[in-house]
């Protein structure tokens, strides 16, 4: 088989996980419930499930497909599939990996640094709690995400099946489980159900260009759409695997996992309000920022107190840094990936080659956080999703959808008759083509122009 050269993942449920696993981090536990907040709740929610089932979905499949028919990267998918000029998609793609990485990795680097603050609040040293939960400190914040690139650095270099794997399978519904717990505990709080009705109450009025915009953006970067991570992964996948099916399960339990942060993070807002803790600005909007989780969840720990608010703490943090590690190893297993299949490096020269470059962007970005949204709305809100357009346009009319189709049948030999068959196309070449051309060409110009005019 043309994989096992390259390594394939253990077993069915290994790849499954590991593409969840790289589905699954920050951009459910922190982006989502900050964008929820940003902008007025159910409202978002709403039109964020519906760019994840009507785009992100048909997406993915596409991802998939594409990586396994090549087993190559993404640059040598392109071009195995269409030429040369098309690799311009895929390096598209290794520039928004590593430029979402080199934010993503400070971030993860916050996250981290909680764990040690959870730490420092029971043995009551006040001191090192505001050291920590400083998310403006520079050296604190380069030390902090040093580790963690390092730490996915040293996964990377293990291989696929070796590091990848491993990480996600028990971690995954731990998170999920103190998620729950913790859920169960803040909708009995005071003020809770101020921030539940804003979260499953939509308020149509909300919804514009603006809105849409960051919507399709979240879904893109919860999913891992647009830069060729899931061609990648879907490079090292089994031929027996179903895609269309696998796809479903990353989708289902990447936006289960987001809609419970949200329902943890909306209503613990109010509750934190209770406590002292600013969450309006004067007219009354929530106020966001990126560090709106860190400043809510510890102080929902802290409230809960005691050994038990102590260990829920200390566990979710922990976990949230390894489902951050399980996406970073994703960013950086792109690019690598195409330095060893392109230019023949070592898998180890690879990860450490990139992995002390981003590094240094990501100690630039740690001394000055107000990067760390800039670039999350280039290369999310717009990166991602003009990769996505070019990855439907590319099957739907170049490589074609029955060459798509044919490849799922492996794992899926009934695709073609069957009602995904029939869809599927329609998403490619119509859908979502011309749902993310409206959002970009709507929302991004206004973004770019004011961006520029700063
Ligand atoms: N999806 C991850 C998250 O939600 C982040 C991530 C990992 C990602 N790999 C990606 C985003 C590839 C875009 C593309 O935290």
């Amino acid at each position: 088989m043309q994989t096992s050269s390259r390594g394939t993942w253990n077993s069915k449920l290994g790849f499954v996980l590991a593409a969840a696993g790289s589905a699954v981090g920050l951009g459910n536990i922190w982006a989502f419930p900050n964008q929820v907040a940003s902008n007025g709740g159910a409202a978002f929610l709403l039109v964020y499930l519906l760019c994840c089932f009507v785009v992100g979905y048909p997406l993915m499949v596409a991802e998939l497909s594409i990586g396994r028919k090549t087993c190559k990267n993404p640059v040598g998918a392109f071009r195995a599939l269409g030429g040369g000029a098309f690799t311009i998609i895929g390096f598209w793609g290794l520039t928004c990996g590593v430029m979402i990485l080199s934010f993503y990795n400070v971030v993860a680097g916050w996250t981290l640094g909680f764990v040690f603050e959870e730490i420092a609040h029971f043995a009551g040293s006040e001191g090192a709690v505001a050291l920590l939960s400083d998310l403006g400190n520079g050296p604190k914040n380069a030390l902090f995400s040093i580790v963690f690139m390092a730490a996915t650095v040293g996964i990377v270099v293990g291989g696929v099946s070796g590091g990848i794997e491993r990480a996600t399978k028990t971690m995954m519904p731990m998170l999920v489980g103190i998620m729950l717990l913790m859920i169960g505990y803040v909708v009995f709080q005071p003020g809770a159900g101020e921030g539940l009705s804003i979260y499953l109450y939509p308020d149509f009025a909300k919804i514009d260009a603006n809105l849409v915009f960051s919507a399709m953006g979240q879904a893109f970067f919860s999913l891992s759409l647009g830069m060729g991570a899931l061609i990648t992964y879907g490079s090292y996948l089994d031929r027996s695997q179903n895609i269309p099916q696998a796809a479903a399960f990353v989708t289902l339990s990447d936006i289960a996992i987001a809609f419970l942060a949200g329902f943890l993070i909306m209503p613990a807002m109010f509750v934190a309000q209770n406590q002292g803790i600013a969450i309006m600005d004067g007219s009354g909007n929530l106020l966001s920022s990126t560090g709106l989780v860190f400043n809510v969840l510890p102080t929902l720990f802290h409230t809960l107190g005691g050994l038990v608010g102590f260990l829920l703490g200390l566990l979710f943090f922990v976990l949230l840094s390894i489902a951050a590690l399980t996406s970073t190893i994703s960013l950086l297993e792109v690019p690598a990936s195409y330095l060893i299949d392109e230019h023949g490096m070592g898998r180890k020269k690879a990860a450490v080659t990139l992995g002390a470059a981003v590094g240094l962007l990501s100690v630039a970005i740690s001394f000055d956080t107000n990067w760390v949204g800039r670039l999350a709305s280039i290369f999310n809100n717009i990166g991602l999703p003009l990769g996505g357009l070019m990855i439907c346009l590319f099957l739907g009319y170049y490589w074609k959808t029955h060459n798509a189709l044919e490849e799922m049948e492996d794992g899926y030999p009934e695709v073609k008759g069957g009602p995904f068959g029939r869809i599927w196309p329609v998403f490619m070449k119509v859908v979502c083509p011309i749902l993310i051309g409206i959002v970009l060409v709507t929302s991004a110009w206004p973004v770019i122009s004011s961006m520029l005019g700063n």
